[in-house]
């Protein structure tokens, strides 16, 4: 079996995945029509010319663009249907999305209304394909803390939809610290944390992302390398990276795939495994970043095999299903 044959068959997981991030230029225009919203584009070509981005922020600003064309519960229950028939076709079995409330609720938009049709497709979908999921709630590290706060209680009312709160945004400038109090009361009411750290940001955020936060994962953490003794822990404790290729070329994170650092991360013995972000605006879902990543580091099978366990191991299912699992790859 070649290995793209291997990376194919193989069941996965997937941990880090934005679900407004899956919203492909099609979709975008076809519910811009239904719902009548202007979008700055003419056509999808257009679409695909913006997606030249400098950096993070310069992603954001039309991340958040597109999101405007979602308004109606059927609007995200439709959006997440299309990632689950990505998931089906890459033979992912598991996935940990994450959805940003106020991306949504900031343009009117009910809080009911995003996680109920978010909810709905993932519980039609472990239903009808045996998909299993959980659904992280991200909080805009932009914003200020108090506006976090009406949204975890918000949150508070869909504890039977919501597994955990993570944090994502423009990171620079932003650090785990400022959300400290916020993710105390979201651990008191029994979420699981993650935060994305080390993205673009120093590994000082990662160290606080640890120790202020009290993540069980940090998204992205490729920045840790530049600090010897954050990698010791990092290894020690095994604290998941959700690391993510395509969309860190895309953001400037690194100038090219063969310039990544999976690979040191891998021989520091770190519990990394890869992600595809925001595949829609980034160029490819789960199998297109592991087969594009093996490809430039020439990672061996044994490899692809560690991170598609690793990211079995770092996901929040039970011990026995982790098991069940990773008995098949
Ligand atoms: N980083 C930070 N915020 C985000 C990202 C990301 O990669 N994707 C969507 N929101
Ligand atoms: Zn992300």
């Amino acid at each position: 079996m070649s290995l793209k044959e291997f990376i194919k068959n193989s069941p996965k997981t997937e941990l880090h995945l934005h679900i407004e991030g899956t919203l492909e230029p099609e979709l975008m225009f076809s519910l811009a029509k239904r719902n009548k919203i202007e979008i700055p584009f003419k056509n999808v070509d257009d679409v695909k010319k913006a997606y030249n981005f400098s950096n993070l922020d310069s992603f954001l600003k039309i991340y958040y663009e597109g999101a405007k064309v979602l308004i109606k519960e059927q609007d995200f229950f439709d959006l997440t249907w299309a990632y689950i028939l990505k998931c089906k076709e890459d033979n992912i079995v598991h996935t940990e999305i994450f959805f940003d409330p106020q991306t949504h609720t900031d343009r009117g938009i009910d809080f009911d209304t995003v996680i109920n049709g978010i909810f709905n497709a993932f519980k039609k979908a472990e239903k009808e394909f045996g998909l299993s999921f959980k659904i992280i709630m991200c909080f805009l590290r932009h914003l200020n803390e108090d506006e976090c706060f009406k949204i975890l209680d918000k949150a508070l009312a869909h504890k039977d939809k919501i597994f955990g709160v993570g944090l994502d945004s423009s990171e620079t400038g932003n650090p785990p610290k400022k959300f400290e109090k916020l993710f105390k009361k979201a651990l008191e009411n029994e979420f699981i944390t993650v935060a994305h750290a080390g993205e673009e940001g120093p590994p000082e955020y990662i160290w606080e992302a640890l120790n202020c936060l009290n993540v069980h994962r940090i998204d992205h953490g490729v920045q840790c390398l530049k600090d010897e003794k954050l990698v010791e822990i990092l290894s020690k404790s095994q604290i998941p990276l959700t690391v993510c290729p395509l969309s860190n070329v895309k953001l400037k994170v690194f100038n090219n795939l063969g310039e990544h650092n999976l690979k040191k991360m891998l021989d520091k013995k770190l519990m990394v495994m890869v992600n595809s972000d925001d595949p829609a605006y980034f160029g490819g879902y789960l199998n297109k970043n592991l087969i594009e990543i093996q490809a430039a580091l020439n990672l061996s099978q044994e490899e692809i095999k560690t991170l598609i366990v690793n990211s079995f191991k770092s996901s929040f299912l039970n011990e026995e299903k982790k098991k069940e699992w990773i008995s098949k790859i």
